[in-house]
């Protein structure tokens, strides 16, 4: 195998790429495809490989088998330069299992302390906000990936009876805190706008929320060419709702961030686009359109592979080849802008395939 590759006959790459494929359920295998085909036809040109590893997670696998995450995958994983995911949850598995048992474990497991998500409304794209277009809706959301209430700190006392007691504790470390909080003013010095606010909820969670805030403000001091603001997480809904404009990035825990990042996702047309890149940036990072299974579009190639095909482009930038993210998401601005009738699944006017089809014509 070595000698062959090495033959002159066979053009070696200057650089492969090690990525974990994890389709997982739903239109998750149909959606990562097309990824994979406009990612494969980007470095088509340049001497650049992608070595796609698949793996079989997800409901299917856990129905049939009772596994989750195997350590032996795991531990294959770690290995990785990346990890690329469809979705996960299935319709026959009990809600928390998968989502647990896979995609948070993956998390915490590859301490990806960082959950990044752009939101940004592309050219042509319809969102449910009047008057506002893609020069007001451009801001991305940092979002702390493994502490708060997604820590799985608590229990039950007296269950099941008239006496019982639930606590889900949120865990808020000053080292988590702070490094999420150094990633955000790292992020927002590289944009041209270098404003970052802080989303949380200090006139209630006092201990925790305290935490951030002096964190966040001790760190801004390093940061004097950022300038940073405030906001309560139910305001902050509000704010991105009526004057999106605002957010440059925006910085939060994981409980706030994963419902505002919902909101986020809708007003830059759904989430047939949006993506999202659970970082590790000394690890192995996982890169994933953040809408979900979509069971009932399961294999009738209508879902919309822009999210996946975005949130491939995200793993290229942070793989270090920032030239052919942006041509990818150039060619995506392009698509939006000029051929989708909207970013609904079934209601594009073309198929998951013809939509990555011209991606890949505009890519050249
Ligand atoms: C997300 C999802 C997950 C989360 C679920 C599926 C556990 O909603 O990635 O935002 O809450 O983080
Ligand atoms: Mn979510």
């Amino acid at each position: 195998m070595k000698q062959q590759l090495s033959s002159p006959a066979v053009k070696k790459a200057a650089k492969t790429y090690r990525i974990a494929v994890i389709p997982g359920d739903g239109t998750g295998p149909e959606v990562i495809e097309q990824g994979r085909r406009v990612i494969d036809a980007a470095f088509s040109k340049n001497d650049i490989q992608m070595d796609w590893h698949l793996y079989d997670l997800g409901g299917e696998r856990y129905l049939k088998t009772g596994e989750t995450l195997p350590d032996s995958v795991l531990k294959e994983l770690r290995e990785m330069d990346a990890i690329y995911l469809g979705a996960i949850g299935h319709p026959d598995v009990k809600p928390g299992i998968l989502e647990q048992g896979i995609l948070l474990r993956l998390r915490f497991e590859l301490d990806q302390y960082i959950n990044l998500r752009p939101v940004k409304l592309y050219p042509g794209v319809w969102t449910p906000l009047k008057d506002k277009g893609p020069e007001q809706i451009d801001f991305v959301v940092v979002r702390e990936n493994t502490e708060g209430l997604y820590a799985g700190v608590g229990g039950f006392l007296r269950k099941g009876t008239k006496e019982e007691v639930a606590l889900q504790t949120s865990v808020n470390t000053r080292h988590g805190v702070e490094r999420c909080v150094r990633f955000a003013f790292d992020c927002t010095r590289k944009r041209p706008r270098k404003k970052l606010t802080l989303c949380g909820k200090t006139n209630v969670l006092t201990f925790a929320h305290d935490l951030w805030q002096r964190t966040f403000n001790e760190v801004a001091t390093e940061y004097p060419d950022v300038q940073t603001d405030y906001t309560h997480v139910d305001a902050c809904c509000m704010w991105m709702v009526k004057n999106p404009e605002w957010f440059d990035v925006i910085v939060t825990d994981n409980m706030f961030g994963d419902i505002i990042t919902d909101l986020g996702a809708m007003i830059q047309g759904g989430m047939g686009i949006a993506a999202g890149g659970n970082l590790n940036p000394s690890g192995v990072s996982m890169f994933e359109p953040i809408g979900g299974s979509a069971p009932k579009y399961t294999g009738k190639n209508v879902i919309n592979p822009l999210a996946a095909i975005c949130a491939g482009a995200m793993m290229l930038e942070h793989l270090g080849q920032p030239s052919v993210a942006q041509a990818i998401e150039q060619a995506v601005m392009k698509v939006t802008g000029t051929k989708l009738k909207s970013l609904a699944a079934g209601k594009m006017g073309y198929s998951t395939t013809e939509v990555a089809d011209l991606v890949i014509e505009e890519l050249g």
